[in-house]
Protein backbone atom coordinates (compact mmCIF):
# COMPACT_ATOMS: atom_id res chain seq x y z
CA UNK A 1 0.00 0.00 0.00
CA UNK A 2 1.43 3.42 -0.93
CA UNK A 3 0.85 7.05 1.21
CA UNK A 4 2.25 10.14 1.53
CA UNK A 5 3.72 12.20 4.28
CA UNK A 6 1.61 15.61 3.46
CA UNK A 7 4.63 18.69 4.11
CA UNK A 8 3.01 20.42 7.39
CA UNK A 9 2.17 23.69 6.07
CA UNK A 10 3.97 27.18 7.37
CA UNK A 11 0.94 28.72 9.06
CA UNK A 12 2.99 30.82 11.50
CA UNK A 13 6.86 30.69 11.78
CA UNK A 14 7.31 32.13 15.17
CA UNK A 15 11.66 31.90 14.43
CA UNK A 16 11.24 33.87 11.35
CA UNK A 17 12.92 36.55 13.24
CA UNK A 18 15.63 34.30 15.00
CA UNK A 19 19.13 34.53 13.58
CA UNK A 20 21.08 31.81 13.78
CA UNK A 21 24.05 32.22 16.62
CA UNK A 22 26.90 30.69 18.71
CA UNK A 23 27.48 32.92 21.34
CA UNK A 24 25.24 34.10 23.47
CA UNK A 25 25.78 38.07 25.24
CA UNK A 26 28.44 37.08 27.81
CA UNK A 27 28.75 40.36 29.75
CA UNK A 28 25.30 41.68 31.93
CA UNK A 29 24.05 44.72 30.77
CA UNK A 30 24.32 47.31 33.21
CA UNK A 31 20.64 48.01 34.04
CA UNK A 32 17.65 46.01 33.84
CA UNK A 33 16.99 44.62 30.36
CA UNK A 34 13.69 44.70 31.27
CA UNK A 35 10.91 41.68 30.82
CA UNK A 36 7.61 42.53 29.06
CA UNK A 37 5.14 43.13 31.80
CA UNK A 38 2.89 40.33 29.69
CA UNK A 39 5.56 37.83 31.38
CA UNK A 40 5.36 39.12 34.86
CA UNK A 41 1.35 39.55 35.94
CA UNK A 42 2.32 40.30 39.56
CA UNK A 43 1.36 38.47 42.88
CA UNK A 44 -2.39 37.18 42.10
CA UNK A 45 -5.35 36.63 44.15
CA UNK A 46 -6.47 33.59 43.61
CA UNK A 47 -10.06 32.64 45.32
CA UNK A 48 -10.90 29.55 47.38
CA UNK A 49 -12.22 26.44 46.46
CA UNK A 50 -11.52 24.04 49.45
CA UNK A 51 -14.09 21.27 48.64
CA UNK A 52 -12.22 21.00 45.42
CA UNK A 53 -8.57 20.72 46.98
CA UNK A 54 -9.90 18.12 49.55
CA UNK A 55 -11.78 16.07 46.39
CA UNK A 56 -8.43 16.34 44.72
CA UNK A 57 -6.46 14.94 47.60
CA UNK A 58 -8.90 12.22 48.48
CA UNK A 59 -8.56 11.06 45.22
CA UNK A 60 -4.62 11.50 44.81
CA UNK A 61 -3.98 10.33 48.78
CA UNK A 62 -6.01 6.66 47.28
CA UNK A 63 -4.58 6.57 43.75
CA UNK A 64 -1.62 8.03 42.82
CA UNK A 65 1.86 6.87 43.37
CA UNK A 66 4.22 9.54 44.35
CA UNK A 67 8.08 9.64 42.83
CA UNK A 68 10.65 9.43 45.77
CA UNK A 69 8.55 8.71 48.72
CA UNK A 70 7.53 6.98 51.43
CA UNK A 71 3.75 6.72 50.62
CA UNK A 72 1.86 7.38 54.03
CA UNK A 73 4.67 10.30 54.81
CA UNK A 74 3.56 12.92 51.94
CA UNK A 75 0.42 15.41 51.31
CA UNK A 76 1.06 16.71 48.66
CA UNK A 77 -0.54 20.30 47.82
CA UNK A 78 -2.78 20.33 44.77
CA UNK A 79 -2.22 23.36 42.99
CA UNK A 80 -4.84 25.40 41.36
CA UNK A 81 -2.96 27.52 38.56
CA UNK A 82 0.05 29.58 37.70
CA UNK A 83 1.25 32.66 36.05
CA UNK A 84 4.56 34.62 35.18
CA UNK A 85 6.92 34.05 38.63
CA UNK A 86 3.79 32.75 40.67
CA UNK A 87 1.32 29.65 41.12
CA UNK A 88 -0.99 29.19 43.97
CA UNK A 89 -3.47 26.62 45.24
CA UNK A 90 -6.89 26.21 46.22
CA UNK A 91 -6.83 27.44 49.69
CA UNK A 92 -6.48 31.18 48.58
CA UNK A 93 -2.78 31.54 48.79
CA UNK A 94 0.08 32.20 46.08
CA UNK A 95 3.68 31.35 46.15
CA UNK A 96 6.38 33.07 44.35
CA UNK A 97 8.39 30.11 42.98
CA UNK A 98 11.79 30.50 43.74
CA UNK A 99 12.41 26.67 42.94
CA UNK A 100 11.10 27.10 39.38
CA UNK A 101 9.46 23.25 40.01
CA UNK A 102 12.04 21.32 39.62
CA UNK A 103 14.28 23.63 38.73
CA UNK A 104 12.83 24.02 35.16
CA UNK A 105 10.32 26.60 35.01
CA UNK A 106 13.24 29.14 33.23
CA UNK A 107 10.10 31.61 31.70
CA UNK A 108 7.63 31.26 34.56
CA UNK A 109 4.45 29.67 34.44
CA UNK A 110 1.68 29.90 31.60
CA UNK A 111 3.82 31.77 29.25
CA UNK A 112 1.23 33.26 26.19
CA UNK A 113 3.63 32.49 23.05
CA UNK A 114 4.40 28.98 24.40
CA UNK A 115 0.83 28.36 25.59
CA UNK A 116 0.01 29.15 21.97
CA UNK A 117 2.53 27.43 19.80
CA UNK A 118 1.06 24.24 22.00
CA UNK A 119 -2.38 25.06 21.34
CA UNK A 120 -1.24 25.77 17.62
CA UNK A 121 0.56 22.52 17.01
CA UNK A 122 -2.38 20.39 18.75
CA UNK A 123 -4.52 21.83 16.19
CA UNK A 124 -2.42 20.49 12.83
CA UNK A 125 -0.79 17.53 14.31
CA UNK A 126 -0.61 16.47 17.80
CA UNK A 127 1.72 13.47 17.66
CA UNK A 128 3.55 11.58 14.87
CA UNK A 129 5.97 8.12 15.09
CA UNK A 130 9.59 9.32 14.97
CA UNK A 131 10.48 7.74 11.57
CA UNK A 132 8.50 10.85 10.27
CA UNK A 133 9.80 14.17 10.29
CA UNK A 134 7.93 17.26 11.16
CA UNK A 135 8.38 21.09 11.39
CA UNK A 136 8.65 21.67 14.94
CA UNK A 137 11.03 19.06 15.53
CA UNK A 138 13.33 20.06 12.29
CA UNK A 139 13.57 23.57 13.33
CA UNK A 140 13.84 22.79 17.35
CA UNK A 141 16.98 21.00 17.14
CA UNK A 142 18.18 23.68 14.05
CA UNK A 143 17.82 26.31 17.19
CA UNK A 144 19.61 23.76 19.85
CA UNK A 145 22.39 23.16 17.36
CA UNK A 146 22.60 27.00 16.82
CA UNK A 147 22.77 27.69 20.51
CA UNK A 148 25.12 24.62 21.26
CA UNK A 149 28.88 25.45 20.72
CA UNK A 150 31.50 23.86 18.18
CA UNK A 151 30.76 21.09 16.01
CA UNK A 152 27.58 20.01 18.56
CA UNK A 153 25.22 19.85 15.08
CA UNK A 154 23.04 16.76 15.76
CA UNK A 155 20.16 16.61 18.01
CA UNK A 156 18.58 13.30 19.21
CA UNK A 157 15.16 13.99 21.62
CA UNK A 158 14.29 12.26 24.32
CA UNK A 159 11.59 12.54 26.63
CA UNK A 160 13.53 14.18 29.43
CA UNK A 161 16.98 14.54 31.00
CA UNK A 162 16.74 10.73 32.54
CA UNK A 163 17.01 9.78 29.00
CA UNK A 164 19.01 11.89 27.49
CA UNK A 165 21.59 10.94 29.52
CA UNK A 166 20.99 7.20 29.21
CA UNK A 167 21.24 8.03 25.50
CA UNK A 168 24.10 10.00 25.81
CA UNK A 169 26.25 7.36 27.30
CA UNK A 170 25.26 5.03 24.73
CA UNK A 171 25.97 6.67 21.87
CA UNK A 172 29.67 6.79 23.92
CA UNK A 173 29.90 3.21 24.62
CA UNK A 174 28.67 2.49 21.02
CA UNK A 175 31.11 4.89 19.55
CA UNK A 176 34.32 4.16 21.52
CA UNK A 177 33.85 0.65 22.13
CA UNK A 178 34.91 1.08 25.77
CA UNK A 179 32.61 -0.27 28.41
CA UNK A 180 33.36 2.21 31.60
CA UNK A 181 31.73 5.62 32.61
CA UNK A 182 33.11 8.06 35.30
CA UNK A 183 30.84 10.13 36.69
CA UNK A 184 31.16 12.50 39.84
CA UNK A 185 30.07 12.50 43.60
CA UNK A 186 27.28 14.71 44.44
CA UNK A 187 25.84 14.72 40.88
CA UNK A 188 22.34 13.92 39.85
CA UNK A 189 22.05 12.49 36.15
CA UNK A 190 18.23 10.45 36.38
CA UNK A 191 15.94 7.96 37.51
CA UNK A 192 16.78 4.43 35.21
CA UNK A 193 18.71 2.24 36.15
CA UNK A 194 22.09 3.60 34.37
CA UNK A 195 21.51 7.21 34.84
CA UNK A 196 21.32 5.84 38.64
CA UNK A 197 24.10 4.34 38.39
CA UNK A 198 25.79 7.71 37.13
CA UNK A 199 24.83 9.62 40.10
CA UNK A 200 27.00 10.91 42.82
CA UNK A 201 24.28 11.13 45.59
CA UNK A 202 22.65 9.35 48.29
CA UNK A 203 19.47 8.90 45.16
CA UNK A 204 21.80 6.39 43.72
CA UNK A 205 22.17 3.85 47.26
CA UNK A 206 19.17 2.03 47.19
CA UNK A 207 19.06 0.81 43.66
CA UNK A 208 22.71 0.64 42.62
CA UNK A 209 22.86 -2.50 40.81
CA UNK A 210 26.60 -2.10 41.46
CA UNK A 211 28.35 -3.59 38.38
CA UNK A 212 26.84 -0.72 35.67
CA UNK A 213 30.15 0.33 34.30
CA UNK A 214 31.09 3.39 36.40
CA UNK A 215 33.21 4.58 38.61
CA UNK A 216 32.92 8.12 40.50
CA UNK A 217 35.17 10.72 41.42
CA UNK A 218 35.71 13.67 43.32
CA UNK A 219 34.82 17.23 41.71
CA UNK A 220 36.29 20.75 42.78
CA UNK A 221 34.14 21.73 45.85
CA UNK A 222 36.11 24.21 47.48
CA UNK A 223 33.93 25.29 50.45
CA UNK A 224 34.24 21.75 51.92
CA UNK A 225 37.25 20.36 49.80
CA UNK A 226 38.30 16.61 49.18
CA UNK A 227 41.65 17.97 48.25
CA UNK A 228 42.55 19.89 51.19
CA UNK A 229 43.18 22.81 48.85
CA UNK A 230 43.04 26.53 50.39
CA UNK A 231 42.60 28.17 47.31
CA UNK A 232 39.98 27.51 44.42
CA UNK A 233 43.09 27.60 41.67
CA UNK A 234 44.69 24.72 44.28
CA UNK A 235 41.18 22.72 43.94
CA UNK A 236 40.96 23.04 40.79
CA UNK A 237 44.78 21.91 40.33
CA UNK A 238 44.29 18.82 42.92
CA UNK A 239 40.67 17.69 41.38
CA UNK A 240 42.04 17.42 37.61
CA UNK A 241 44.75 15.32 39.43
CA UNK A 242 42.80 13.35 41.14
CA UNK A 243 40.56 12.84 37.87
CA UNK A 244 43.64 11.88 35.86
CA UNK A 245 44.83 9.42 38.31
CA UNK A 246 41.74 8.12 38.57
CA UNK A 247 41.60 7.30 35.29
CA UNK A 248 45.14 5.38 35.16
CA UNK A 249 44.22 3.78 37.86
CA UNK A 250 40.63 2.45 36.20
CA UNK A 251 42.88 1.98 32.88
CA UNK A 252 42.04 4.31 30.18
CA UNK A 253 41.09 1.81 27.15
CA UNK A 254 38.12 0.94 29.74
CA UNK A 255 36.92 4.23 29.96
CA UNK A 256 34.10 5.76 26.76
CA UNK A 257 33.29 8.49 28.71
CA UNK A 258 33.28 11.46 31.36
CA UNK A 259 29.99 12.39 32.10
CA UNK A 260 29.47 15.37 34.61
CA UNK A 261 27.13 18.21 35.23
CA UNK A 262 28.90 21.57 33.91
CA UNK A 263 27.30 22.99 37.20
CA UNK A 264 26.42 20.50 39.81
CA UNK A 265 22.97 21.50 40.64
CA UNK A 266 20.61 19.56 43.15
CA UNK A 267 23.75 18.62 44.61
CA UNK A 268 24.81 22.39 46.16
CA UNK A 269 25.07 24.46 42.90
CA UNK A 270 28.71 23.56 42.64
CA UNK A 271 30.44 26.39 40.10
CA UNK A 272 33.62 24.59 39.03
CA UNK A 273 36.87 26.74 39.66
CA UNK A 274 37.95 28.23 36.00
CA UNK A 275 40.52 26.30 34.24
CA UNK A 276 38.56 22.68 35.75
CA UNK A 277 36.21 21.77 33.05
CA UNK A 278 39.26 22.89 30.44
CA UNK A 279 41.43 20.59 32.05
CA UNK A 280 38.61 17.85 31.93
CA UNK A 281 39.01 18.42 28.00
CA UNK A 282 42.39 17.94 28.00
CA UNK A 283 42.47 15.03 29.92
CA UNK A 284 40.15 13.51 28.22
CA UNK A 285 41.14 14.44 24.93
CA UNK A 286 45.08 12.71 25.75
CA UNK A 287 42.84 9.08 26.84
CA UNK A 288 40.77 9.41 23.91
CA UNK A 289 37.67 9.50 26.02
CA UNK A 290 34.73 11.51 25.36
CA UNK A 291 33.35 14.39 27.54
CA UNK A 292 29.56 14.69 28.14
CA UNK A 293 28.42 17.52 29.55
CA UNK A 294 24.44 17.33 32.13
CA UNK A 295 23.33 20.74 31.16
CA UNK A 296 19.91 19.16 31.93
CA UNK A 297 19.56 21.44 34.88
CA UNK A 298 21.98 24.12 33.76
CA UNK A 299 20.81 24.69 30.35
CA UNK A 300 18.62 27.36 28.37
CA UNK A 301 19.49 30.34 30.30
CA UNK A 302 19.51 29.74 34.20
CA UNK A 303 23.43 30.37 34.59
CA UNK A 304 23.21 33.39 32.45
CA UNK A 305 24.40 31.55 29.46
CA UNK A 306 22.53 29.49 26.44
CA UNK A 307 24.36 26.74 27.68
CA UNK A 308 26.76 26.64 30.64
CA UNK A 309 29.93 25.55 29.50
CA UNK A 310 29.53 28.96 27.67
CA UNK A 311 30.97 30.42 30.44
CA UNK A 312 34.71 28.55 30.36
CA UNK A 313 34.33 28.17 26.71
CA UNK A 314 34.23 24.67 26.61
CA UNK A 315 33.04 22.03 23.70
CA UNK A 316 32.13 18.69 25.00
CA UNK A 317 31.52 15.53 22.39
CA UNK A 318 27.89 15.22 23.84
CA UNK A 319 25.94 17.33 25.44
CA UNK A 320 22.02 16.87 27.28
CA UNK A 321 19.15 18.88 28.26
CA UNK A 322 16.21 19.07 29.72
CA UNK A 323 14.00 21.07 31.48
CA UNK A 324 14.64 24.51 30.28
CA UNK A 325 14.46 23.30 26.82
CA UNK A 326 10.50 24.17 26.91
CA UNK A 327 10.54 25.17 30.18
CA UNK A 328 8.94 21.53 30.92
CA UNK A 329 5.35 22.99 29.16
CA UNK A 330 5.69 19.39 27.31
CA UNK A 331 8.19 16.65 27.90
CA UNK A 332 11.14 17.03 26.09
CA UNK A 333 14.78 16.22 26.42
CA UNK A 334 17.31 14.92 23.87
CA UNK A 335 21.40 14.80 23.47
CA UNK A 336 23.08 17.39 21.34
CA UNK A 337 25.60 15.04 19.72
CA UNK A 338 29.24 16.10 18.03
CA UNK A 339 29.96 15.69 14.26
CA UNK A 340 32.25 13.17 15.21
CA UNK A 341 30.25 11.06 17.41
CA UNK A 342 27.27 11.53 15.07
CA UNK A 343 29.73 10.45 12.33
CA UNK A 344 30.07 6.91 13.71
CA UNK A 345 26.57 6.28 13.32
CA UNK A 346 26.44 7.62 9.51
CA UNK A 347 26.24 4.27 8.03
CA UNK A 348 25.99 1.71 11.15
CA UNK A 349 22.33 2.22 13.05
CA UNK A 350 22.26 3.80 16.28
CA UNK A 351 20.90 1.09 18.60
CA UNK A 352 18.20 3.14 20.28
CA UNK A 353 15.22 4.86 19.67
CA UNK A 354 11.60 5.61 21.74
CA UNK A 355 7.69 6.48 20.26
CA UNK A 356 7.90 10.24 21.10
CA UNK A 357 11.56 11.11 20.24
CA UNK A 358 11.24 14.85 18.37
CA UNK A 359 7.22 15.02 20.05
CA UNK A 360 5.65 17.82 17.97
CA UNK A 361 4.08 19.32 21.04
CA UNK A 362 7.40 19.08 22.62
CA UNK A 363 9.43 20.27 19.89
CA UNK A 364 6.96 22.88 19.13
CA UNK A 365 7.24 24.47 23.02
CA UNK A 366 10.80 24.36 22.42
CA UNK A 367 10.93 26.32 19.45
CA UNK A 368 8.50 29.24 21.18
CA UNK A 369 10.32 28.96 24.45
CA UNK A 370 13.71 30.03 22.87
CA UNK A 371 12.14 32.26 20.55
CA UNK A 372 10.45 34.06 23.60
CA UNK A 373 13.92 33.88 25.52
CA UNK A 374 15.64 35.14 22.77
CA UNK A 375 13.15 38.27 21.95
CA UNK A 376 12.72 39.49 25.31
CA UNK A 377 16.27 38.94 26.51
CA UNK A 378 16.25 36.48 29.22
CA UNK A 379 19.46 34.98 29.30
CA UNK A 380 20.82 38.45 29.42
CA UNK A 381 18.68 39.32 32.30
CA UNK A 382 19.50 35.82 33.97
CA UNK A 383 22.74 36.88 34.11
CA UNK A 384 22.21 40.68 35.05
CA UNK A 385 19.84 39.15 37.63
CA UNK A 386 22.56 36.84 39.25
CA UNK A 387 25.41 39.79 39.31
CA UNK A 388 23.09 42.88 40.19
CA UNK A 389 20.71 41.57 42.41
CA UNK A 390 20.47 37.95 43.90
CA UNK A 391 24.13 38.20 44.35
CA UNK A 392 24.39 41.14 46.09
CA UNK A 393 21.06 40.42 47.75
CA UNK A 394 21.76 36.93 49.29
CA UNK A 395 25.41 37.59 50.55
CA UNK A 396 23.73 40.71 52.37
CA UNK A 397 21.17 38.43 53.77
CA UNK A 398 23.92 36.03 55.19
CA UNK A 399 26.20 38.93 56.68
CA UNK A 400 22.88 38.84 58.91
CA UNK A 401 22.56 34.84 59.72
CA UNK A 402 25.26 33.25 61.36
CA UNK A 403 23.73 30.17 59.84
CA UNK A 404 24.66 31.20 56.40
CA UNK A 405 27.79 29.60 55.77
CA UNK A 406 28.23 30.26 52.02
CA UNK A 407 26.63 31.87 49.31
CA UNK A 408 27.60 30.67 45.68
CA UNK A 409 25.90 30.73 42.28
CA UNK A 410 25.41 32.62 38.91
CA UNK A 411 22.61 33.72 36.78
CA UNK A 412 19.47 32.14 38.24
CA UNK A 413 21.56 29.49 39.93
CA UNK A 414 22.14 29.86 43.61
CA UNK A 415 22.69 28.17 46.84
CA UNK A 416 23.05 29.38 50.71
CA UNK A 417 25.05 26.78 52.43
CA UNK A 418 23.86 26.46 56.23
CA UNK A 419 26.25 25.48 58.86
CA UNK A 420 25.63 25.38 62.63
CA UNK A 421 29.21 27.15 62.94
CA UNK A 422 30.67 29.04 60.41
CA UNK A 423 34.19 28.58 61.79
CA UNK A 424 34.12 25.02 62.16
CA UNK A 425 31.34 24.69 58.99
CA UNK A 426 29.68 21.79 60.60
CA UNK A 427 26.68 21.40 57.93
CA UNK A 428 22.93 22.47 59.67
CA UNK A 429 21.57 19.45 58.02
CA UNK A 430 24.03 16.48 58.02
CA UNK A 431 24.43 14.67 54.17
CA UNK A 432 21.64 12.35 53.59
CA UNK A 433 19.34 13.26 56.35
CA UNK A 434 16.72 12.03 57.98
CA UNK A 435 13.28 13.97 57.81
CA UNK A 436 14.08 14.08 61.66
CA UNK A 437 17.68 15.38 60.87
CA UNK A 438 16.24 17.91 58.44
CA UNK A 439 13.87 20.34 61.13
CA UNK A 440 16.26 23.02 61.04
CA UNK A 441 15.75 23.93 57.13
CA UNK A 442 12.51 22.40 57.39
CA UNK A 443 11.80 25.32 59.49
CA UNK A 444 13.32 27.71 57.19
CA UNK A 445 11.15 25.92 54.20
CA UNK A 446 7.44 26.11 56.44
CA UNK A 447 8.47 29.90 57.57
CA UNK A 448 8.70 30.62 53.44
CA UNK A 449 5.55 28.60 52.31
CA UNK A 450 3.54 30.77 54.98
CA UNK A 451 4.68 34.26 53.77
CA UNK A 452 3.95 33.20 50.19
CA UNK A 453 7.57 31.88 48.96
CA UNK A 454 8.30 28.48 47.60
CA UNK A 455 12.46 28.16 47.55
CA UNK A 456 13.79 24.29 46.68
CA UNK A 457 15.86 22.82 49.32
CA UNK A 458 18.45 19.58 49.71
CA UNK A 459 19.65 18.66 53.15
CA UNK A 460 21.57 21.76 54.18
CA UNK A 461 20.93 23.78 51.57
CA UNK A 462 18.20 26.46 50.38
CA UNK A 463 18.82 26.78 46.74
CA UNK A 464 17.10 30.21 45.51
CA UNK A 465 16.41 28.78 41.80
CA UNK A 466 13.62 31.45 40.33
CA UNK A 467 12.73 31.51 36.55
CA UNK A 468 15.68 33.16 34.09
CA UNK A 469 12.55 36.10 33.68
CA UNK A 470 11.91 37.10 36.99
CA UNK A 471 11.10 40.78 37.31
CA UNK A 472 13.79 42.61 40.00
CA UNK A 473 10.78 43.45 42.06
CA UNK A 474 9.83 40.03 42.50
CA UNK A 475 13.23 39.38 43.51
CA UNK A 476 13.09 42.01 46.69
CA UNK A 477 10.09 40.61 47.07
CA UNK A 478 11.48 36.72 47.73
CA UNK A 479 14.71 38.13 49.18
CA UNK A 480 12.77 39.43 51.82
CA UNK A 481 10.80 36.24 53.06
CA UNK A 482 13.73 34.38 52.57
CA UNK A 483 15.76 37.03 55.04
CA UNK A 484 13.15 36.44 57.83
CA UNK A 485 13.21 32.80 57.77
CA UNK A 486 16.11 32.17 58.34
CA UNK A 487 15.99 33.39 61.61
CA UNK A 488 14.36 30.00 62.36
CA UNK A 489 17.89 28.53 61.08
CA UNK A 490 19.45 30.65 63.22
CA UNK A 491 18.12 29.32 66.37
CA UNK A 492 20.01 25.91 65.77
CA UNK A 493 23.52 27.69 65.35
CA UNK A 494 26.60 28.08 68.03
CA UNK A 495 26.40 31.42 68.17
CA UNK A 496 22.20 31.58 68.17
CA UNK A 497 22.45 29.14 70.90
CA UNK A 498 24.65 31.28 72.96
C1 LIG B 1 21.55 17.46 36.13
C2 LIG B 1 20.35 16.58 35.91
N1 LIG B 1 20.44 15.55 35.06
C3 LIG B 1 19.40 14.74 34.82
C4 LIG B 1 18.20 14.93 35.45
C5 LIG B 1 17.04 14.01 35.18
O1 LIG B 1 16.11 14.66 34.37
P1 LIG B 1 14.59 14.15 34.29
O2 LIG B 1 14.03 14.24 35.66
O3 LIG B 1 13.97 15.10 33.28
O4 LIG B 1 14.59 12.76 33.76
C6 LIG B 1 18.05 15.99 36.35
C7 LIG B 1 16.78 16.21 37.07
O5 LIG B 1 16.67 16.96 37.99
C8 LIG B 1 19.16 16.83 36.59
O6 LIG B 1 19.09 17.85 37.45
Amino acid sequence: MEFSVVEPTVTENITENITETRTGTRTAPGGDPGIPPAARPGRPDPKPDPERAAAIRRRDRAHVFHAWAAQKHIDPLPVAGGAGSYFWDYEGNSYLDFSSQFVNLNIGHAHPRVVAAVRDQAERLCTIAPHFTTEPRAEAARLIAGLAPGDLNRVFFTNGGTEANEHAVRMARTATGRPKILSAYRSYHGATATALNLTGDPRRWSADSGSAGVTHFFGPYPYRSAFHADSPEQECERALAHLDLTIRMEGPATIAAVLLETVIGTGGVLVPPDGYLAGVRRICDEYGILMITDEVMVGFGRTGEWFAVGHWDVVPDLLTFAKGVNSGYVPLGGVVVSDRVAAVFDHRPYPGGLTYSGHPLGCAAAVATIGAMRDEGMVEHAAWLGEQVLGPGLRDIAARHPAVGEVRGLGVFWALELVKDRGTREMLVPYAASPAESTPVTEVMAACRKAGLWPFANYNRIHVVPPCNLSAAEAAEGLAILDGALTAADAYTTEGAS
